[in-house]
């Protein structure tokens, strides 16, 4: 038996805004509901970023709607928000948390064998300084790792694998704002010790990637109003509708995103549970490296020189 979870993230309801067709949301939100009526999850999991936020007093209105429209998810499974950057730029996470009607501190849920670890790290961007993993949310990460006696399935909305960025619409140009800059480092030395099978998936930056770092499969779920992976031509994309399921097993993590930007993944959980060899030196400093290398170039002139 699997446990199901299905996925939803970065809705950002509200205007469009760059390539968030946020207007189209709540619409592709009825979708997301009738995918899980049909789907029956064991849970729903929201990754942060409801809305597009404008101000106080409009943030207030779109994320109720938000809620709203989660109703009949919530009828048809138990559904759990973490918040993302946008729902934090005017709101606290107390006015979010009165909204969606449950608490937003870090817990995990045990089921069907795995523990879901739902890291809700805070997530406003500080301006400047922007993101920032507060210590208390490290420590307890770093308890969860260390007591686990099953598989961990981490759930934020930042990732913290420090993927390339190249390519991406938003985060090309601006990488430290795609992660925990000061504190991914960190959060990847604690995964690497852990002692069971271990994924971890995130939102918020808007593609759908799979990074594989000490056998722990980093998961970024494509947001739900996305374009800019829709067309060549900037803003002649439609919202690509993206939204996911995780299926849990003893033997495997098998993950799939609907919609118009799909993508499927399997991980056998063996792998999940192997860590790597630590990285060498930089090669300049390793001495075997450097004797190679002075014997490669001595050969390499002494050819040129033959020529
Ligand atoms: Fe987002």
């Amino acid at each position: 038996m699997a446990l199901k979870i299905a996925i939803v993230t970065d809705i950002h309801h509200g205007k469009d805004a760059e390539a968030k067709k946020g207007s189209q949301a709540l619409q592709l939100l009825d979708g997301f509901a009738a995918f899980v009526a049909a789907e029956k999850p064991d849970l729903v999991l929201d990754l942060g970023d409801r809305i597009s936020d404008e101000d106080p007093v409009t943030d207030l209105r779109l994320e109720e709607e938000v809620s709203a429209a989660f109703r009949p998810i919530r009828s048809l499974a138990p559904v759990f928000h973490i918040c993302g950057n946008h729902d934090r730029d005017f709101l606290t996470i107390k006015q979010n948390e009165a909204i969606l009607g449950q608490s937003l501190a870090n817990i995990t849920l045990d089921a069907g064998g795995w523990r879901i670890v739902l890291f809700r790290a805070d997530t406003l961007i500080r301006r400047p300084g922007g993101f920032t993993c507060p210590e208390s949310d490290l420590d307890w990460l770093a308890r969860t790792i260390a007591d686990a006696d099953r598989p961990l399935l981490i759930a934020s909305h930042v990732p913290v694998s420090g993927h390339s960025q190249i390519g991406n619409y938003y985060f090309e140009n601006n990488p430290d704002s795609s992660t925990y800059p000061r504190e991914a480092a960190r959060t990847r030395a604690l995964l690497r010790g852990a002692r069971v099978p271990t994924a971890w998936i995130a939102g918020h930056v808007h593609w759908n990637t799979l990074t594989t770092i000490d056998g722990v499969p980093h998961m970024t779920q494509q947001s739900l109003t996305e374009s800019f992976v829709m067309s060549g031509e900037a803003g002649a994309g439609e919202a690509c509708g993206a939204y996911g399921l995780l299926e849990l097993t003893r033997d495997e993590l098998h993950w799939r995103v609907f919609g118009a930007d799909a993508l499927q993944v399997k991980v056998p959980l063996q792998q999940m549970a192997r860590r790597w060899y630590p990285g060498l030196p930089p090669f300049a400093e390793n001495p075997a490296h450097r004797e190679r290398t002075d014997r490669i170039a001595a050969f390499q002139a002494s050819l040129e020189a033959a020529e």
